[in-house]
């Protein structure tokens, strides 16, 4: 049966008729089937079990009528023996399962793993029922979306809607829960899974993914984001050929090898055209990103907790949640996903009350000084930095312990009175008294072994008994698994931030975790239960301080995941602070993430990592990008750098409302996503009001070249029927600056920029 068409409908339905569920977002539909009870049938279990229904994936993609597309199953089709119609093996390795099991004819890439109690391992998931209502239920324990605004306290909201469906492993006497949430206005799709045991032996789950997707295939791409330290988020595209893509990450960080992300693409998708569908993982350690082009050229994607060293025991009656996975569709390319992203991460993912409010213009010691620091030179930073507009001094990495290097202290929070006469106290008393706020960094899932902490518990840093366990930058891990241990933590930074007016904390985390042992808990639980343990520290803590701005870090941004932003508002981005580096760093963040998100400073030159000497104004225009802020020896600078400190304090005061709120178009890059433009080394974001009253472009020239003309820059984003002025006068319509293109002024030199502000006059 035909329904009408639901082109404005946003809902969940189940169709009694051709039982089909549908999802109706914004400009996007999302099906799934029941069907197969035949084949289901033919088994041994049938008189346990039952005809049952399996799941199946119908479709996703732009809008269409509910229920519709059910031809797309094919039912009869799996066979590949002729008069053997209802093979079950054969069907089971080529239906498209909403969610995968493996071990019982599915030879492609499994969801979901279960080794029973005598070791086999062997799942079959079948239909049991649904439920449909508003609001969204929050995940214990984890960070993921919730209903927005307009919610009540208990998360109930119409304009966030959420399908449960259970189905259901009878032999194993287990119930597997799909969760899937729609947001109004937003083509998004918030899935995750809940594995409960309702039988009578306990199994083992060995791999449990929060989402499995299902697509034809028509000559589509794969983007992801890779890279090292320093070199974080680097857009990689390529097509899918047969066989399976895996990124993925092993060493219980999100990382900064590889992201928890992945787009499917059309071979035309581009910053403003094409199809494009992304899936992000709410989550901040070890996981997996799959896709596998089948022998009947379809595409499984699968995302979720990566099966490296995990193993998780389901007792009698107990149950395990996975993780969040956040579909996005685009038909508007890769920059229509990221709008939908920013949005969604905006009103539905990070809680902080410093979200919408402009941050405070920070100056960091780290490069000014390292570890060599005292009271007197940090106010000394102080006294120059607030003389030039900035509002928060950020003490980093070596005020406790004995910590003069990186080789000793961590876990010892205890400030060095040597370094910080009269304590923490004293010091945020004279900052305060400058009229600046205080920062501080804590490194607080560490411990070194030169430290009074690993004196007196060796035992609470993670290791396999018996066997030494690798140092990385001379410390070890702690043991976050352990109660204990967690207690400790929220108890010694939460006693530092109580004895002083403490504004900002920079949450940093510097080695990957290795030597998975730990005198409490299971092998193949560790990576996951650490993960757990590191999300309670911060909810910990930010109940105790909620007007805390926290700001995550990890080396870098080894950690800027979905996961970390549900607790901080920002992340440290890279440790490259390069400007020119970070063109193509800050944009493969925010591919995802919100500038707001983006933490991004002017550091001095040459610079430390790179060796590069870029302009103080083109450093500052990049750091604008982001949440803004300083990172050098200000006592240093010339009286004409000062000026240019003052003058970029000014720009972020009368831009930043706009770079933070607005809508982020990438206007042009050297990356493969930006294939209508044109080969110049150059960069182009814009960002624009809701309101469309005001953009802001910025454009830096990589590589200056003799003769080159001015570029022509296709703006986005504006009012085609509004007139908008430049801050030098200039005249220009909406319907010009997008259609026939923005002229950019000549400029000179490597590394080159301007900031063009446009404001619409009528
Ligand atoms: C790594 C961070 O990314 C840096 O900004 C700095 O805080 C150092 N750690 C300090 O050890």
């Amino acid at each position: 049966m035909m329904n009408k068409q639901d082109n404005d409908l946003f809902g969940i339905e189940y169709n009694e008729e051709n039982r089909c569920f549908t999802l109706q977002m914004e400009h996007s539909t999302y099906i799934m089937g029941l069907a197969g009870a035949e084949i289901q049938a033919q088994t041994g279990s049938e008189g346990m079990a039952g005809r049952k229904d399996y799941l199946g994936h119908v479709y996703y993609g732009k809008k269409v009528r509910s229920g519709a597309g059910r031809a797309l199953l094919r039912e009869k089709e799996y066979s590949y023996m002729d008069g053997k119609p209802g093979d079950k093996c054969t069907f089971m390795d080529g239906f498209p399962f909403e969610y995968s099991f493996g071990g019982t004819g599915d030879f492609r890439p499994d969801s979901l793993e279960v080794r029973n109690a005598d070791g086999f391992v062997g799942c079959e998931l079948t239909y049991r029922g649904y439920r449909i209502f508003d609001g969204k239920k929050k995940l214990e324990g984890l960070p993921a979306t919730f209903p927005g605004k307009s919610a009540s306290a208990s998360g109930i909201s119409e304009d966030t809607k959420t399908l449960e469906i259970d189905l259901e492993d009878t032999a194993l006497g287990l119930v597997v829960t799909l969760s899937y949430s729609i947001f109004r206005g937003l083509d998004v799709v918030a899935r995750s899974v809940r594995v409960a045991n309702e039988g009578a032996r306990a199994v083992a789950l060995e791999k449990c993914l929060s989402a499995c997707i299902e697509l034809p295939w028509e000559n589509r791409e794969i983007v992801t984001l890779s890279g090292s330290w320093a070199r974080e988020r680097s857009i990689d595209r390529r097509p899918i050929g047969h066989g399976r893509v895996e990124v993925g990450s092993k060493r219980g960080i999100s990382s900064h090898q590889e992201h928890p992300f992945l787009a499917i693409c059309s071979e035309d998708a581009g910053e403003e055209k094409g199809e494009v569908l992304a899936m992000s993982f709410v989550y901040s350690g070890s996981f997996t990103a799959e896709v596998e082009r089948t022998q009947h050229d379809a595409l499984r994607a699968g995302m979720g907790l990566s099966d490296h060293n995990f193993s998780w025991t389901l007792t009698p009656g107990s149950s395990f949640q996975a993780p969040e996975v956040l579909l996005v569709y685009s038909a508007e390319g890769f920059g229509g996903m990221s709008r939908t992203f920013h949005t969604l991460f905006r009103e539905h993912l990070i809680r902080s009350p410093w979200l919408h409010k402009k941050r405070p213009i920070l100056i960091n010691n780290w490069e000014a000084t390292y570890f060599d620091f005292n009271k007197e030179k940090l106010l000394e930073i102080a006294r120059v930095a607030k003389s030039a507009g900035i509002e928060m001094l950020v003490m980093d990495d070596g005020w406790f312990g004995r910590r003069s290097s990186d080789n000793s202290s961590l876990g010892d929070w205890v400030v060095n009175e040597e370094k910080l006469p009269g304590g923490m106290k004293a010091l945020a008393d004279e900052i305060n008294a400058l009229g600046m706020e205080l920062g501080v960094w804590f490194e607080p899932e560490m411990i070194c072994p030169d430290s009074d902490l690993y004196r007196d518990h060796p035992d609470w840093a993670l290791a396999i008994p018996g066997r030494a366990a690798s140092e990385c930058r001379s410390q070890f891990v702690l043991d976050l698994t352990r109660p204990e241990v967690r207690d400790y933590v929220v108890e010694i930074i939460s006693g530092i931030l109580e004895s002083a007016n403490i504004a900002y904390v920079k949450w940093d985390m510097n080695r990957p975790l290795t030597d998975l042992g730990s005198t409490m808990t299971a092998g193949g639980e560790i990576l996951h239960r650490y993960m757990l343990g590191v999300y309670e520290l911060q909810e910990r803590i930010l109940e105790r301080f909620p007007k805390l701005l926290l700001e995550n870090c990890t080396s870098g941004g080894g950690r800027f995941d979905p996961g970390m932003l549900y607790y901080s508002p920002q992340i440290w981005c890279s440790d490259d602070t390069d400007a020119m580096e970070r063109l193509s760093i800050q944009e493969g963040t925010t591919l995802i993430y919100p500038p707001s998100a983006v933490g991004a400073h002017v550091s001095i030159c040459p610079n430390h990592i790179v060796g590069r000497t870029t302009s103080f104004a083109t450093r500052g225009v990049v750091a604008l990008a982001g949440t803004f802020g300083y990172e050098l020896d200000i006592t240093k600078l010339s009286e004409e750098e000062l000026a240019e400190v003052r003058g970029q304090v000014e720009q972020y005061h009368a831009y930043n409302d706009l770079i933070r709120e607005g809508d982020f178009f990438r206007i042009c890059s050297m990356s493969p996503l930006s294939k209508n433009n044109t080969d110049r080394p150059s960069y182009a974001w814009m960002s624009v009001a809701g309101d469309r009253s005001e953009a802001l472009l910025s454009y830096v020239q990589v590589r200056g070249g003799a003769n080159l003309r001015s570029e022509v820059l296709y703006l986005q984003g504006l009012d085609p029927k509004g007139v908008y002025q430049l801050q030098d006068g200039r005249q220009f319509g909406g319907d010009e600056l997008m259609n026939m293109g923005f002229v950019t002024d000549r400029i000179w030199g490597d590394g080159a920029s301007t900031l063009y502000h446009f404001v619409r006059v009528s």
